[in-house]
């Protein structure tokens, strides 16, 4: 018989904290002889006690029956589920006190699993732009061939802007999709997430068909902030980024209700986008220290952007705190308890200047992603947003002057300095 996991949440009345849970929630050293970390199972397949307990394996994994109370699902084929991935999912979902979380092999895997298994042939995904220009190209150019269409609005705070790109996309389909990305990257601006949910509510009622609501929760999530509280169906992720947090693995995630997920899931096992043992564990081990990972990085942006604030040679810094004007600024304070550490600047010049200073870096590496221990620095024009059209990135604030910085968790004074180095040395 499948054994359910060990989940205790409480030490008598006292509720613990997901920073305490992710170093025990889900695992039992006893199953594995006393190892204090989870092994890696590596292994394909896994054993039934019998003909019938596979029977039911293959129902439960399936969806066709459900395991009776207290009884978990049962392992069957690493492809649907496996001892690693399921640590991690259930510690990624207690973190955002969610009833169900799933990964998948990459960021991209867990959003276009997500879309796949809600858009239809004729249906439009209604989305915020900027989107990370991988979801960009998915929305706007890779699922367009198989009779889904996108319409994008800009302002993510404006019920005048979300609405009029909901009607626009009521004349071309049934909108099944609203996907928002907040903070977005690379410009950090915000998605009002309640205000999706109302207007999504709205056209439900009047298409017979409610679009979910997907949220991307690379930038935030899940330390500071968590979609789902604000009326989101899905918080997704890119693990590779804050969660994984060493720039050393690929990793996605969609976290939601057991209902919301059950069709993700399916497709999941169907296509094959699950996540590998050695990489769920990896993440295991990160989820361990990734509050401490996230404040300190936090702290270090706030140096790193005060300093950039008040340079001559910088026209912008695109950090949350700055938010001057509302709704923006009030959303902020509604929906995060942190600003993150990835935010992106506009230095004066052109894409020469820009190139200047990302040369004379020394201590940030030149490289994209975000969301590691190291800092990085990236042009996003010219490298992640490279496909998405000129027009499309002049609208929405990618510019040959934007530089993207992920700050990660060195000492404070060393970013700072070598910010301030590649500054005199651009022209
Ligand atoms: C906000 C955001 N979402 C999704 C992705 C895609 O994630 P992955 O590279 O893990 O597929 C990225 C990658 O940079 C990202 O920044």
């Amino acid at each position: 018989m499948a054994k359910p996991r060990p989940s205790k949440t409480h030490i008598g009345n006292h509720e613990l904290k997901p920073e305490t849970l992710m170093l025990s929630y889900g695992y039992d050293p006893m199953l594995s002889e006393g190892a204090v970390k989870p092994p890696v199972f590596l292994t394909s397949t896994f054993v039934f006690g019998s003909a019938e307990e596979g029977r039911d394996f293959f129902d439960y994994v399936s969806g066709r029956r459900q395991p009776p109370a207290g009884q978990a699902a049962g392992l069957v084929y690493s492809r649907f589920n496996h001892p690693n991935s399921e640590i991690v999912e259930d510690r990624l979902s207690i973190y955002e006190g969610a009833e169900a979380a799933i990964l998948f092999s990459s960021g991209m895997a867990a959003i276009a699993t997500t879309l796949l298994a809600y858009a239809r042939p004729g249906d439009v995904i209604v989305h915020s732009q900027p989107l990370y220009g991988g979801t960009e190209t998915l929305v706007s150019r890779t699922l367009a061939p198989f009779g889904i269409a996108s319409v994008g609005f800009s302002n993510g705070v404006s019920e005048a802007a979300i609405r009029s790109a909901l009607e626009a996309g009521q004349k071309a389909g049934r909108v099944s999709i609203i996907l928002i990305e907040t903070p977005s990257n690379p410009t950090n601006t915000l998605v009002d997430i309640a205000l999706v949910r109302r207007l999504a509510n709205e056209l439900g009622r009047m298409q017979d068909h409610r679009p979910i609501v997907a949220c991307d929760n690379t930038m935030l999530g899940p330390v500071f902030q968590r979609p789902l509280a604000h009326g989101a169906d899905f918080s997704l992720y890119s693990l590779t980024k804050y969660v994984g947090g060493h720039s050393d693995l690929i990793a996605g995630a969609a976290v939601g209700s057991k209902a919301s997920i059950a069709p993700v899931k399916a497709l999941r096992g169907s296509i094959g986008t699950q996540l590998d043992p050695h990489s769920c564990w990896m993440l295991g081990r990160s989820l361990e220290t990734l509050s401490l990972r996230m404040e300190r990085a936090n702290m270090n942006a706030a140096a790193v952007a005060g300093f950039l604030r008040d340079h001559p040679k910088v026209s912008k810094v695109h950090f949350l705190p700055f938010l001057e004007d509302d709704p923006s600024r009030a959303l902020y304070a509604r929906q995060c308890s942190g600003a993150g550490s990835t935010f992106s600047f506009d230095i004066v010049g052109g894409e020469q200047a820009a190139f200047a200073f990302l040369n004379a870096l020394q201590v940030f590496k030149l490289a994209v992603s975000l969301g590691g221990t190291e800092s990085l620095a990236s042009h996003p024009a010219a490298m992640t947003h490279s496909g998405v059209p000129l027009e499309v990135r002049t609208r929405i604030g990618v510019l040959e002057t934007t530089i993207r910085l992920s700050i990660g968790v060195e000492h404070p004074d060393d970013l700072v300095a070598d910010v301030a180095q590649a500054l005199a040395r651009t022209p």
